[in-house]
């Protein structure tokens, strides 16, 4: 029997943990930490206006603890300013970067779709061409709306068993970029949410040969540099520039993100001051400490707690694959590095229960107390971190078995079966005939879906399943679409972005 991963193998004698990076000695420091430290017991006539926890409603105080309201400063002296950095940040910046193979890291504190945002305005202007898969997080189509770019779809590579995409497809890439020599930049999605990751170096290459540069929202990949059995990173594949989430994965707090930066494809003042657009002048000093002790604790400990972290998921996965009716790929990857999957995502397929993914998640969480980090119609997906125990991996087990045995014995009830009416395929991708940024701004009026043949959509419809845009601002309706969006109206679990989520409306730009 494959032996659980224990916490032990976590802690462990610091000098025996110590990798190639963390000889690096300065990785040891966290300057913003350091100087946090520093400002205690400074009286405080400044921002914020709750006074280092003491003008604060103590019930808050009580309830964040008070090295919370502390360690929540400003820029005063001694502290440092994220537009202009030249202390603490400035330092904290450059060990990450160093820590995660950039030239340059900027630290967001808006989340990775402040970093997306700031990626695509430091890198395109109004007008450029980007190439973007059409399975897209809604923060690059915000990119895409703010920067006035005219996006170029790559179709997404669907798993029809387990209903998700699975990365681009690299012909389909390939013909994109043919029909758009002109394009200035691609942002690729990789890994995906479920941890599938594709092979970026001969995509790089190739786009770099044609004076493309290659931006990529690495939201769930900031762990890859750290240990080799997960997917390359992007930057050592090549990519210019990258944003990362490190509050999704790493030990950071939410909405602490990465933007790093590599090579002289990209103007890093452009994208300076981009970023500057779109940060706030009071940056967190939480946000940016967490994502200084995030880098540290990547650089000095990331070998080990990720080995703990992929044994664990390993060990998840091949029970899982034990209960009849549930699955998890990924087992052919056990114990080994694979280009093509991060093991500490662990989807649990649960269409041969007869029940979907949501029931499945809410059955977990009413019935064992347990979350998981999102479900779709046939998957629960959940992520293993080194902050998860053998105990917790334990009662999830049970769970899943519970929840298999109540299927079979008709406790819980299925509900895919009328799901399984077939979901058609996707429509083709409908041509672009106003930039996302102009459908956006153009006055626009409601049309009935029916009657929408040949006008260009002011929003964006995505169905569940199958999870992503079927329409986005700027397209035009034709007959394909409106007929796959009237089937997805009786069949999808979930519509959302247009204003009549009923889908019986649509706005549509006027005058068109
Ligand atoms: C692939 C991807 N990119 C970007 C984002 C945006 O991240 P954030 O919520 O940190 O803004 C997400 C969020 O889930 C995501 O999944």
């Amino acid at each position: 029997m494959r032996r659980t991963p224990t916490r032990r193998r976590v802690i462990v004698d610091k000098a025996a943990n110590v990798t190639a990076l963390a000889r690096d000695l300065a990785q040891e420091r966290a300057p913003i930490c350091e100087a946090l430290d520093a400002y205690a017991g400074v009286i405080r006539f400044h921002m914020p206006g709750h006074r280092g926890g003491a003008g604060a409603e103590p019930a808050i105080v009580a309830h964040l603890g008070p090295a919370a309201f502390e360690k929540d400063v400003t820029g005063v002296p001694g502290m440092d300013d994220l537009h202009e950095p030249h202390g603490c940040i400035r330092e904290a910046e450059e060990l990450a970067a160093k820590a995660f193979g950039a030239d340059r890291t900027f630290f967001s504190v808006g989340g990775t779709t402040g970093a997306i945002h700031a990626m695509v305005l430091g890198t395109l202007s109004d007008g450029d061409t980007i190439i973007i898969p059409r399975n897209i997080h809604k923060s690059i189509l915000g990119a895409v709306i703010l920067s006035g770019a005219v996006p170029a779809f790559v179709k997404a590579d669907y798993d029809p068993y387990l209903g998700f995409f699975k990365g681009i497809d690299g012909e389909s890439l390939k013909e994109c970029i043919g029909r758009h020599p002109e394009a200035k930049a691609a942002l690729l999605v990789n890994p995906t949410y479920y941890g599938t990751s594709i092979d970026l170096r001969p995509i790089a290459e190739y786009l770099h040969a044609r004076g493309i540069i290659l931006l990529v929202d690495e939201a769930h990949g900031p762990h890859f540099r750290f240990h080799p059995k997960l997917p390359a990173p992007a930057l050592d594949a090549g990519a210019d520039a990258v944003a990362q989430g490190a509050h999704k994965i790493l030990g950071a707090l939410t909405q602490a993100s990465y933007l790093h930066v590599k090579g002289n494809r990209i103007d890093v003042d452009r994208l300076k001051a981009a970023f500057q657009h779109i940060t706030t002048t009071s940056a967190s000093y939480l946000l940016m400490a967490s994502l200084d002790a995030a880098r540290r604790q990547m650089a000095l400990y990331g070998r080990d707690i990720l080995e703990y972290a992929i044994n664990l998921a390993d060990y998840l996965r091949s029970e899982v694959n034990k209960i009849p009716g549930l699955s998890s790929f990924g087992s052919e990857n056990s114990g080994q590095a694979s280009a093509s999957l991060d093991p500490t995502k662990v989807t649990i397929t649960v269409r041969e229960l007869g029940i979907t993914g949501y029931r499945a998640e809410k059955f977990l969480r009413e019935r064992h107390g347990i979350q998981v980090e999102m479900s779709d119609l046939y998957n629960v997906l959940v992520i293993v971190s080194w902050g998860n125990t053998t105990a917790h991996v334990e009662k999830l087990l049970e769970g899943l078995r519970d929840l298999a045995g109540a299927v079979g014995r008709n406790q819980a009830t299925k509900d895919l079966e009328s799901s399984r009416r077939e979901i058609p395929d996707l429509p083709p991708i409908p041509e672009m005939a106003l930039s996302p940024r102009k459908a956006v701004q153009s006055a626009w009026e409601t049309a009935r879906l029916s009657d929408a043949k040949g006008r260009v959509s002011a929003e964006v419809v995505t169905c569940y399943p199958p999870g992503i845009p079927i329409l986005y601002p700027g397209e035009v309706l034709t007959d394909d679409t409106i007929s796959y969006l009237e089937i997805m109206r009786e069949l999808a679990f979930g519509i959302s972005g247009p204003k009549d989520t009923s889908l019986q409306t649509i706005r549509v730009v006027k005058d068109r």
